[in-house]
């Protein structure tokens, strides 16, 4: 019998649909954020989607279905099948350290793709709940009256603009991380497209 799959096809799919949905809200949100800036800088036009306002709110609401469903599909089935407590669980100060340590040293070790390094583990775990909480203060921006409780929890509209933003850095950073390790070791990436 054919061994099970690395990364079920359900993982694979909800994987790169999150992933190209992601990007999608990310280059819309640069639009978004470059007609009110909150810091003293403007995103380069070319990395924005949207072409001005009124287009990149189309397709920032358009992804933002479609990051929501498939999100909760992802993590759904991360809690429920356990996945994520074999995977991701536990995540432990002292491996981190070591394993950044041999990273740095180019001996981070790679044999056995069903396993997720601390790192990794740290990586996709703080990603997902950075997902999470760029969604919640999402909606404290998207409906300041009507969610009221949740606005004022991240201090007002300003703040929830404020924790949205520093949200989707910390995404694009992981997300940099994320696909330069990928890369280094493709054959991770073959593994999240056939499973094997
Ligand atoms: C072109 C962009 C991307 C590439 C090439 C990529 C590649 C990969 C690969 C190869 C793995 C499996 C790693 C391994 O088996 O060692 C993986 C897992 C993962 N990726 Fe990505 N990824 C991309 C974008 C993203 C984005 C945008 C996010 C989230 C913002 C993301 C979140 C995750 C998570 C959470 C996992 C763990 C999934 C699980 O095991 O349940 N990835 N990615």
């Amino acid at each position: 019998m054919a061994a099970p799959a690395i990364h079920p096809l359900l993982v694979r799919i909800t994987h790169w649909t999150n992933a190209a949905t992601v990007m999608v809200m990310i280059a819309s949100g640069w639009q978004i954020y470059n007609a009110s800036p909150i810091l003293p800088f403007r995103f380069p036009e070319a990395l924005t989607l949207g072409g001005w306002l009124g287009g990149a709110l189309l397709w920032h609401f358009a992804a933002m279905w479609v990051l929501a469903l498939n999100f909760t599909v992802l993590i759904g089935y991360g809690l429920l099948s356990g996945r994520y407590r074999r995977k991701l669980w536990p995540i432990r100060p002292r491996e981190i350290l070591a394993d950044v340590a041999s990273a740095l040293r180019g001996r981070l070790a790679h044999a056995d793709p069903s396993h997720y390094n601390a790192v990794q583990k740290l990586l996709y775990a703080g990603v997902l709940g950075l997902i999470g909480l760029i969604m919640l203060s999402g909606l404290a921006i998207w409906k300041p009256v009507q969610l009221q409780g949740l606005t004022a929890l991240f201090g007002g509209f300003q703040g929830a603009r404020l924790v949205h933003f520093l949200a989707m850095a910390g995404i694009v950073g992981s997300i940099l991380i994320h696909v330069a390790m990928a890369l280094l070791v493709p054959r991770t990436i073959r593994a999240m497209v056939t499973g094997r």
